[in-house]
């Protein structure tokens, strides 16, 4: 091996510093032998002093005694096209060190630690090398530091092992108590938090001075997810790592490295949600060949269900197997008239894919029992037709999605999975929507632990060997894999719209944490688009979405994903032609993003260029309280006019008392224009920008 001493300022202790524009990390071995690291922006702290190394199961003291070695680095600045994406050119700028320590004691062990240094942050993962006495090793916990200069604000939800999908809390990070939501959110499935302060990354936190600081971690393979304990009186947060079956964290083998962790640092908001550090820490596409790989919209029988209007299962009974034959309620939603008439719907509005859940036998008794053969995925109901879909599907051109629900089976879809995939190809399903609602088997596995997450990795490569695109529900929350592997369009891991259906619902503000917290990680599966707001729940009269109805249609531009749903009924979406044309129109694939404005559990406002078109779309949401949103339109081509068709609020929208009004209004403008953008409390606001046609620049009024 050899090793460099460029550009580095390298003292005895091995103390050394680099800075890349406004940001600084210093680094040495302390008097314990001990690494340490800090962060600075502009002078300012963002991590003090914090220690990082491993207790192993083979090695207790593997975060003291070292040396150094010999440090290495080097410089990169490059750019690479993603397959899809906000932008159609990503830049990765940074600066490479990697230092080289031994154990003086015990068996000598080898450790590299490498650090990234970007005009956005710091990230640095560990390596153990290849070594003669670490080979099989087992880590029983990661003791990574990242220690706060202050107690500052955090935007978080608590550190369950088993689930993300609850509403954010923002408080002091000396405030977080992750019990008092865990306990009280029994509207989530499965809830494993032990740690009363421990909370999930991507963590937002935002300093008194105004810096913004999101830690999580990118290129999560082959180890835990990364939670982090927080401990109030040093305000130290400490990495700790989803545990297995058995309470070990993660089992490794050398040479082997840790996912990448991250921290991202602006004075500007706007800046983190523009961050492409966790991509650019993942792996070019391992897929070499993407054609088949492309962004969609989609419909889907899965709001009827979410509501209560119609059922997964074919029966009411489990055991109503008389002869063989279930007994049907005659409330099965996946039925072969019903699917002909999404099919029918998304072929009218140039939706390519429909979704269709409940499709296969098993949902009669399919959650809470921890049953493990819970599905086949290959054998439908007697109502669902497949053959016949297929050619109607095709016969419309629209693609149906294949939905796998494992109920937290993961033994069971390993088995299956070969089988399932062979029967996608076979029955041109070219996406597919897995779920992994339910306590997970092996028993005692966690849905974030090592084992689940090369699980749903294993599931992404054998999509992509069958060339079928995957959404992932309820996984570990991501970390940039979708660079590696793009056919991994969007996971949920978070709260979604569903939540409104069935329980108390998603606030007005929690659209506008989610950019800055669970998408750092890449795009969910959100399924915006409800334009029937209250009323859907049968029984429930407050039940609602917290939300106008033009703020839905924001959220398709400021939540960004390749694959959107629109989740309402095809009737609901009918009677109301002129709000659901920007559905239509609005692009899943982009050349470029602008964040206008941010302010995490405030407001966000984005303008993004459709992908090899001329066209841009805006979209502006707020919390509980309304405002006026500016974009000005100084990114157009200059001297081409444009007919700016905006989806606002009504003037007495509100998203409590008068969710559904909305108007919408045209104008041509150009690069000299400023839209002012009334958002109602809990609204938004919706534009798409043309290039105008001749008719258009006679009959279209200027914007003022
Ligand atoms: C939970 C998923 O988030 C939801 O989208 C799905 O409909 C149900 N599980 C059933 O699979
Ligand atoms: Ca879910």
């Amino acid at each position: 091996m050899l090793f460099l001493q460029t550009g580095l300022y390298a003292q005895e202790t091995g103390s050394t510093s680099i800075t890349m524009n406004k940001v600084r990390l210093d680094f040495k071995l302390n008097a314990k032998g001990s690494p340490v690291y800090s962060v600075y922006y502009n002078q300012q702290p963002v991590i003090q002093p914090s220690s990082m190394g491993f207790i192993l199961l083979e090695d207790s003291s593997m975060d003291k005694n070292f040396e150094l070695l010999g440090t290495e680095t080097k410089k990169v600045d490059e750019s690479w096209k993603p397959v899809w994406g906000e932008v159609n050119s990503v830049r990765n700028h940074y600066e490479q060190v990697v230092f080289h320590i031994r154990q003086k004691s015990g068996a000598g062990h080898l450790l590299d630690i490498i650090f990234r240094i970007f005009d956005d942050g710091v990230a640095f993962r560990y390596e153990f090398p290849k070594q003669p006495a670490l080979k099989y090793f087992t880590v029983a916990d990661e003791l990574t530091q990242f220690n706060m200069a202050g107690d500052h604000t955090a935007f978080w939800i608590p550190g369950d092992y088993d689930s993300n999908e609850y509403p954010y809390t923002k408080s002091r990070i000396s405030e977080v108590d992750a019990w008092k939501l865990a306990k009280s959110a029994t509207e989530i499935a499965v809830r494993v938090a032990p740690d009363q302060f421990a909370v999930q990354t991507p963590l937002l936190l935002k300093t008194k001075e105004g810096l913004y600081i999101n830690i999580h971690e990118a290129a999560l393979v082959d180890y835990s997810s990364m939670q982090l304990h927080v401990d109030k009186a040093s305000l130290s947060l400490t990495s700790k790592l989803v545990p297995d079956a058995v309470g070990n964290k993660a089992y490794l083998h050398a040479p082997s490295k840790t996912p990448w962790r991250t921290i991202i640092v602006s004075d500007k908001a706007p800046d983190l949600l523009a961050s492409k550090m966790i991509l650019n820490l993942n792996e070019p596409s391992a897929i070499q060949q993407t054609s088949w790989i492309a962004p969609m919209k989609f419909i889907g029988i899965w709001w009827e269900m979410q509501t209560g209007k119609s059922t997964w299962s074919y029966s009411a009974y489990p055991d109503s197997l008389v002869n063989g034959a279930l007994i049907p309620s005659g409330k099965h939603g996946a039925n072969t008239t019903n699917v002909k008439r999404y099919i029918d719907f998304a072929a009218q509005n140039g939706i390519k894919g429909v979704l269709v859940e409940g499709w296969n036998t098993g949902w009669e008794d399919w959650f809470g029992t921890w049953k493990e053969n819970v599905f086949d995925f290959v054998t439908p109901y007697p109502d669902f037709d497949v053959k016949e879909l297929k050619r109607y599907a095709a016969s419309k051109s629209v693609n149906i999605i294949m939905h796998n629900e494992t109920s937290g089976s993961a033994t069971n879809y390993d088995r299956q999975m070969d089988t399932a995939f062979r029967f996608m190809n076979e029955n041109g399903y070219t996406s597919v929507k897995t779920g992994y609602v339910g306590r997970i088997i092996p028993r005692g596995e966690h849905h974030d632990g090592q084992w689940m997450v090369n699980h749903y990795l294993r599931s992404i490569q054998k999509a992509a060997d069958h060339k079928v695109m995957i959404d992932i529900h309820e996984p570990t929350r991501p970390t940039g894999l979708h660079r590696t592997y793009p056919n991994f369009l969007a996971s949920e891991a978070a709260r979604g719209n569903e939540f409104n259906a069935f329980s108390i619902g998603n606030p007005p503000e929690h659209e506008t944490i989610l950019p800055f917290t669970r998408l750092m990680g890449g795009p969910m599966d959100y399924t915006p688009g409800i334009f029937d707001i209250k009323g859907y729940a049968p029984g429930v009269a407050d039940r609602q979405i917290h939300t106008t109805l033009a703020k839905q249609l924001a959220l398709y531009v400021t939540l960004y994903s390749p694959l959107q749903m629109a989740a309402d009924y095809p009737e609901n979406y009918d009677a109301h032609k002129d709000a659901f044309q920007f559905i239509k129109d609005v692009p899943v694939d982009w050349d470029d993003t602008n964040i206008i404005e941010a302010e995490p559990g405030d407001y966000i406002t984005i303008v993004r260029k459709e992908k090899n078109a001329a066209n841009w779309f805006a979209g502006a949401i707020t919390d509980e309280n309304n405002r006026i949103a500016a974009i000005p339109l100084s990114f157009l081509d200059n001297g081409i006019k444009y007919i700016a068709t905006i989806y606002a609020d009504a003037a007495d929208a509100d998203w409590k008392t008068n969710p559904g009004a909305y108007k919408i209004e045209q104008f041509l403008v150009d690069n000299k224009t400023q839209l002012k953008l009334k958002l109602a409390n809990g609204g938004g606001a919706a534009v798409s920008i043309k290039p105008a046609d001749a008719v258009q620049l006679k009959a279209v009024k200027k914007y003022k």
